[in-house]
């Protein structure tokens, strides 16, 4: 049986803010077969970016801290590699593309010279072959005059001309992984349907692995085998696409698919609107944070937080208590039960929640004191 390409195993990354600790990204698991294309989904702040850092190695210290976890890529842990090593990955084997191509790109460098940089650090060629895999790049990413685009600078392109060099870019030294966070939020729609399916016939073309990070579900069904969808530092739910958009098991999932316009729905039915926000991932509510926006809570979702466990299809997961029992595949938007109104608030924090806060503090601090000797040791070498 394939081995997974990653294995992302209870992940914590928290920073250290002087408002508290923001538990950003707080206890995941999930894996990544070669040539999987899985989107991860979720309102603003829900992490989604965070995990895609982690991964590459980009969390800032001290500030952000990896507490726990293992991020196995191909048999190694990434997070035990040095920045040496992390950087040959970086690019190489992983590569990432971002919302906004201008502070990826350089203003002060062509094009050409950033696409022969990126080949040179990661492959052993000398100059004139890594331009001619340059050119290549571009070719493969549809824009004509290649040669002469190499000559040109960032600032002379379209919205969608830049975001097609990052993809030219990212592939250009054919990674295992692409991590694109939200490659084509920035641009109209005509031109993210573009770049979505230049995206997914490259990927489909050489077998590459895609960690799709957006807001938008129509685009995820589009481009993806697999979703995952996150609320407040946590998985909440993930499946194949059809599982889940088709059977959703967590109240949170089903939200979001009742809140998009679908084009088969010959009834038009209403549009539904996940009650309340997101609760702040400094001040966590007890149990389950989705609680005080769901209409299905009950006691025990206010004690226990619900460990992401299979339920619904083969191979679907979902963190609720009562996944079993909701049948959300029936329910229409009219007919959501209506949210109490004890909604969670800073007075939810109880005093177990403050003693956890403390305790992580103290976990990352002990840590951090513990990496400094270390540090301290290696530089004495
Ligand atoms: N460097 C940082 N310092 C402090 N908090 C941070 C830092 N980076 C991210 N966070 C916090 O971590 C949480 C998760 O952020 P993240 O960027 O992963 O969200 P996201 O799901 O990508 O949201 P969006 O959809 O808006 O991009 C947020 O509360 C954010 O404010
Ligand atoms: S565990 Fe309870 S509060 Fe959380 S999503 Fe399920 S029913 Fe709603
Ligand atoms: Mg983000």
């Amino acid at each position: 049986m394939t081995e997974p390409l990653l294995e992302v195993d209870d992940l914590r990354t928290y920073f250290t803010t002087e408002e508290g600790i923001v538990r950003a990204v707080d206890g995941i698991s999930f894996s990544m077969m070669p040539g999987q294309r899985l989107g991860v989904v979720g309102e603003s702040g829900s992490g989604k970016s965070v995990t895609a850092l982690s991964v590459m190695g980009l969390i800032e210290p001290p500030a952000g801290q990896i507490v726990t976890g293992r991020v196995m890529f191909k048999g190694r842990n990434l997070l035990e590699l040095d920045e040496d090593e992390l950087q040959s990955v970086r690019g190489g084997q992983i590569a990432m593309i971002f919302q906004d191509p201008m502070t990826a790109l350089n203003p002060v460098y062509t094009i050409g010279d950033q696409l022969m940089e990126t080949i040179l650090l990661h492959q052993d060629v000398n100059r004139s072959e890594a331009r001619e895999i340059a050119i290549q790049a571009i070719e493969d990413v549809h824009i004509p005059n290649a040669k002469a685009q190499m000559l040109d600078y960032p600032h002379q392109y379209s919205g969608g001309m830049r975001q097609r060099i990052m993809i030219a870019m990212g592939l250009s030294c054919n990674p295992d992984l692409l991590i694109a966070d939200e490659p084509t939020t920035a641009l109209d729609v005509t031109t993210q349907a573009q770049i979505m399916d230049l995206m997914l016939e490259l990927a489909e073309e050489r077998g590459t692995a895609v960690m799709l990070i957006t807001h938008d579900l129509g685009v995820v069904a589009g481009f993806c085998n697999d979703l995952q969808v996150m609320y407040a530092g946590g998985i909440v739910e993930s499946g194949t696409i059809d599982d889940i958009y088709y059977n959703p098991q967590h109240p949170y999932t089903w939200g979001l698919l009742e809140s998009m316009t679908r084009l088969d729905d010959e009834q038009q039915h209403r549009l539904y609107s996940i009650p309340g926000s997101p609760p702040s991932v400094i001040d966590l509510p007890r149990g389950c944070r989705f609680r005080p926006r769901c209409g299905f809570a009950t006691e025990i979702c206010g004690q226990v937080l619900p460990a992401l466990r299979p339920v619904g299809n083969p191979g679907q997961m979902a963190a609720c208590h009562h996944a079993e029992e909701l049948n959300l595949k029936e329910l229409k938007a009219d007919a959501a039960p209506t949210v109490e109104p004890a909604a969670a608030t800073d007075s939810d924090l109880t005093d177990v929640d403050l003693d956890l806060q403390e305790a992580d503090v103290e976990g990352i601090e002990a840590q951090r004191s513990a990496m400094d000797q270390v540090e301290g040791e290696e530089g004495s070498l």
